[in-house]
């Protein structure tokens, strides 16, 4: 069973500032809801209730959206607005949250070696709220967790990318098992186009086995000087087998002002535009 998800939460966002000056960038909107929260359901429609922040300073806000306010409970009771918080709620009621803090901004690596703690002995889930993801018949994280039920291993999410954004992944190589399963050979985090073993780059969707942490614990700061998941998940492919899955879908980098206002416009075409009663003009449907 595989009941655990871990967020990393404590980056600043500073591509979003002034936005992120006083507010995670994680509780940034797609349209009605914060970027995590889309991250929580994906999570909890995978079967992975027990979800795990890893935060730093100023992500309070976080902790307060996944509790009950009262105050505003009360207050909006029996005006019909009570509706606009029942997706909230029933992933409050359905889920569980726990809260550890990274000290120090070490890399990926690290924040997760420091989900440790609420981890423990059992395979998990990261996700990577900035990668917003749309999976085609079920989430990304449900794909992946039917994956790890039969091949028991660590799963990386996998996309193909143009050789010109190889410097902003972890980028596999990999020998293909077929159904979009790749067998990962070797992995470069944020390779040079020339670098790059290929074009299939790592995005925010993970499945690991707990022996990751071991190996994280003797992982040196690799790229940027920063304790890198990729490097970690090199040594475990080489020690027994990571698998690497292109997964259905469509994803959006919400880490970056395009993918960000691209995720808006696709959220509101798809679930806002045809019931809209006060007849907002789509902003575009072209943006590229
Ligand atoms: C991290 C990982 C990278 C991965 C990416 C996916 O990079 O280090 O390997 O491809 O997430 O979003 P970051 O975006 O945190 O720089």
């Amino acid at each position: 069973m595989i009941t655990k998800c871990l967020f990393p939460v404590a980056g600043y966002g500073t591509r979003f500032l002034p936005a992120t000056k006083a507010m995670p960038k994680e509780m940034l909107p797609i349209v009605d809801k914060p970027l995590v929260q889309y991250g929580v359901e994906e999570s909890v429609e995978a079967g992975l209730t027990e979800i795990g922040f890893v935060t730093g300073r100023g992500k309070r806000a976080i902790e307060d959206h996944f509790d009950t306010n009262y105050e505003l409970e009360h207050q909006i009771q029996g005006s019909g607005k009570e509706i606009l918080l029942d997706g909230i709620r029933e992933l409050i009621n359905k889920s569980t949250f726990s809260y550890t803090r990274q000290t120090a901004m070490n890399g990926l690596g690290h924040a997760i070696l420091t989900g440790k703690s609420i981890i423990g002995d059992n395979a998990f889930g990261v996700v990577l709220a900035d990668d917003l993801c749309f999976g085609e018949g079920s989430g990304v994280l449900a794909q992946m967790v039917k994956l790890y039920r039969q091949f028991r291993c660590s799963i990386v999410a996998i996309e193909e990318i143009p050789s010109s954004d190889t410097h902003k992944y972890g980028v596999i190589a990999g020998e293909s098992m077929g159904d979009g399963l790749y067998h990962i050979t070797d992995m470069v985090e944020k390779p040079t186009p020339e670098e790059a073993p290929s074009n299939l780059a790592i995005i925010g969707r993970y499945i690991l086995t707990p022996d990751i942490f071991e190996i994280l614990e003797n992982t040196k700061p690799g790229k940027g000087g920063e304790v890198q998941i990729t490097d970690a998940l090199k040594i475990q492919a080489k020690n027994s087998r990571v698998l690497a899955y292109k997964f259905k879908g469509r994803r959006f980098d919400c880490g970056s002002i395009s993918g960000f206002v691209a995720a808006t416009n696709y959220c509101y075409q798809k679930f806002f535009a045809e019931e809209s009663s006060d007849k907002v003009v789509p902003l575009t449907k072209s943006f590229k």
